[in-house]
């Protein structure tokens, strides 16, 4: 029953780096490093069991806890004096919610004040329309240089005079458009093996790119990259807390360094920040996490005779090879993020469907822009997640960079990878159409 088995994890190209004296970088700032290339991971997970049972993950956009964490006090009675980070459900989404100000330590550079500003549609944690930017150039040999100051082009800051521009050489740019996070805390539940197998099972010429990539709160230990339009992180902790300074500028123990304004130091001792850093000790970051750990998946809209059918084509044509209609969470007491997060009850052995595989895939898509620079991540300036489709109905600006206006357009643009996928829903019947489209909106 509780045989111990280790997580193996895909171990991106790292040869090499150590003799080239290459600092791994390990932030998507792209402002700080870490000493230490990832580490393949020694994750120890408990193997699964014949006699295993899995229950439906709850679903739903209803602003109620999956079980994880209890609901708390009701909502409306919090403030800023009752509050109390990682009690419950509720005080993780006031958090969660907060509008930060400059005493607190927003910004100087930052793109919005709270993390609900990006991350609201149709409840606190969903997605929205907000996108961010990101820039930076090519070199002569073709490897990939980021703007002054992060790849990471912030549209807010807290003085006029250090708003980021973009230089006229940084040509090659994208907008990444808000994701989904409601039901996060399942996926980071999925443990590398299972990612992995799917990935095997894949046939060569569409077979996705698992990216090994550091837990920040686990001393930078590698895991299987999930999260973000290019895997770039494997914890909800680590995001969090990338998030809190890359979207809000607050400084937090994993991310202790202020942003610059297109290279020009703006922090501490500068007239334009006079937060003491670390702004938050770590606790909001935990919270975040907390919150999002909590969420319950997003639920389906109504099944019809047309939903059913068309999803029996989504799978026919092969849109389901990538967008991986079901996945098993590992078992509860499973020791995931490089050690740092135990498989709860309330996540493990769960079903969900993500519509996902959580890999890396080219299909011809890709913003240009890698992981991080430097060699061991080059080759992700080609590759984009699966987008996750669960909660698709409540997008209506598709692809990272939110510019595909419709679902048959974003199809459309599929090429590479997908290629032989596109073709096949090319040729479907008016008919057969209509029905895989009202299968997506029924996600
Ligand atoms: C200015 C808008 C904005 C704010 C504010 C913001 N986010 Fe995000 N968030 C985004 C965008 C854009 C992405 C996708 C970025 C990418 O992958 O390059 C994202 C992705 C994420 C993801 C990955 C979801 C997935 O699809 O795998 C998590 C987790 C997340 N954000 C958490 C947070 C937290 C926690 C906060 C508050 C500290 C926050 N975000 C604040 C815009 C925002
Ligand atoms: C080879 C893997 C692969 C196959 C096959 C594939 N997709 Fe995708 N799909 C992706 C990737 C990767 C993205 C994200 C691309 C981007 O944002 O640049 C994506 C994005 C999408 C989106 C946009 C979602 C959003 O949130 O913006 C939709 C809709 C979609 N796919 C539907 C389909 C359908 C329908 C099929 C079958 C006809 C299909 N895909 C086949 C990999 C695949």
């Amino acid at each position: 029953m509780n045989t111990q088995t280790i997580e193996r994890s895909a171990f991106i190209c790292v040869l090499g780096l150590a003799a080239l004296g290459v600092a791994s970088p390990a932030r998507t700032a792209n402002t700080q490093r870490v000493a230490a290339p990832p580490q393949a991971t020694t994750e120890a997970t408990t193997a699964a069991a014949a006699t295993d049972r899995y229950t439906e993950a709850p679903t739903g956009f209803d602003n109620q806890t999956n079980g994880f964490l209890r609901q708390g006090p009701a909502y409306d009675t919090l403030n800023e004096d009752t509050v109390v980070a990682r009690r419950s459900f509720n005080d993780n989404r006031f958090i969660f919610e907060e509008a930060e100000t400059v005493d607190d330590g927003l910004g100087p550079t930052y793109n919005a004040q709270s993390c609900r500003e990006c991350h609201q549609n149709v409840v606190t944690g969903g997605a929205s329309q907000i996108a961010e930017h990101r820039t930076g150039r090519l070199d002569a040999s073709g490897g990939f240089f980021e703007s002054l100051g992060g790849s990471l082009i912030h549209s807010r800051a807290t003085h006029p005079d250090i708003v980021e521009r973009v230089a006229f050489e940084d040509d090659v740019r994208t907008f990444r458009i808000s994701t989904n996070t409601l039901g996060l805390g399942f996926v980071e539940c999925v443990s590398n093996d299972t990612l992995l197998a799917i990935r095997d099972a894949q046939p060569a010429a569409m077979r996705g790119t698992a990216t090994t990539v550091p837990v920040l709160e686990a001393n930078n230990a590698g895991r299987l990259g999930r999260f973000g339009w290019k895997n770039q992180h494997a914890s909800l902790e680590s995001f969090a807390a990338d998030a809190y300074l890359n979207e809000m500028g607050i400084t937090s123990p994993l991310f202790p360094e202020e942003n610059t304004s297109s290279g020009r130091n703006v922090g501490m001792g500068t007239p334009f920040d006079r937060v003491a850093d670390p702004e938050d000790d770590g606790v909001d970051v935990k919270a975040f996490a907390d919150f999002m750990r909590s969420t319950k998946a997003p639920s389906r809209g109504p099944i019809t005779a047309d939903v059913t059918a068309g999803e029996a084509i989504f799978n026919r044509i092969g849109c389901a090879v990538c967008h991986t209609p079901g996945i098993k969470t590992a078992r509860a007491g499973t020791k995931v993020n490089g050690g740092a997060f135990t498989v709860p009850t309330a996540l493990g052995n769960k079903i969900i469907h993500p519509y996902s595989d959580f890999l890396g895939h080219d299909i011809g898509t890709s913003d240009g822009i890698p992981i991080l620079p430097g060699p061991e991540f080059a080759a992700t300036a080609k590759l984009m997640r699966t987008a996750p489709l669960w909660a698709l109905r409540t997008r209506n600006r598709l692809m990272h960079d939110g510019l595909s206006f419709t679902k048959q357009e974003a199809i459309q643009r599929h090429t590479g990878q997908a290629e032989a996928v596109t073709q096949r829903y090319d040729a479907l019947s008016d008919s057969d159409r209509t029905k895989l489209l009202a299968f997506l909106d029924s996600l």
